[in-house]
């Protein structure tokens, strides 16, 4: 079983630390975006995309990384770390996953620091994720996938 996590992380390497938890989890590879451009994704039993929401959505390289990859029938699974821990920004990126018909085994989000804009005078939004509970609910997450999937 190969597996591979490929991360945007702009802000505070928030979404770093979630991918290498996850790497450390379940034993997979994990790059940047941009050292990912040249992967051979059909070497890989799974597929792990993840990245910061920035204004609503993943991180425009990591969109383009995604759009330009061959995943058919791919096994894949998305996460990201925003403002509240929600997986709503997620879905421009699960479509495009659709429309190249992969399979989506999964969906993560957990709370990042924020300090963007006005949030920066007041010491930033959810301060001190992700934490330890945030990341092994992201390991726990992985396992699961890799559990019921592999
Ligand atoms: C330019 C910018 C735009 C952001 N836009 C959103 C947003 O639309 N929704 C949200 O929930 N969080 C937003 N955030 C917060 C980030 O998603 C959050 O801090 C995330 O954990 C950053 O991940 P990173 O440290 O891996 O880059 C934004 C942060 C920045 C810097």
């Amino acid at each position: 079983m190969k597996t591979i996590i490929i991360y945007s992380s702009y802000h505070h390497g928030n979404t770093k630390k979630v991918a290498l938890a996850m790497s450390e989890a379940i034993n997979a590879e994990v790059l940047e975006e941009v050292q990912a451009k040249s992967i051979d994704f059909s070497k890989y039993d799974l597929i792990g995309f993840g990245s910061g929401i920035y204004a609503f959505g993943f991180n425009k390289k990591m969109v383009d990384l995604i759009e330009n990859a061959n995943l058919k029938d791919k096994k894949v699974f998305v996460f990201s770390t925003n403002d509240s821990g929600s997986t709503k920004n997620h879905k421009a990126v699960l479509d495009i996953l659709n429309s190249k018909d992969a399979k989506i085994l999964g969906n993560f989000s957990c709370k990042g620091w924020d300090t963007f804009g006005p949030f920066k005078l007041i010491g930033g939004v959810s301060k001190n994720h992700p934490d330890e509970v945030d990341l092994k609910a992201a390991k726990d997450f992985v396992k699961n996938i890799c559990d019921n999937n592999l």
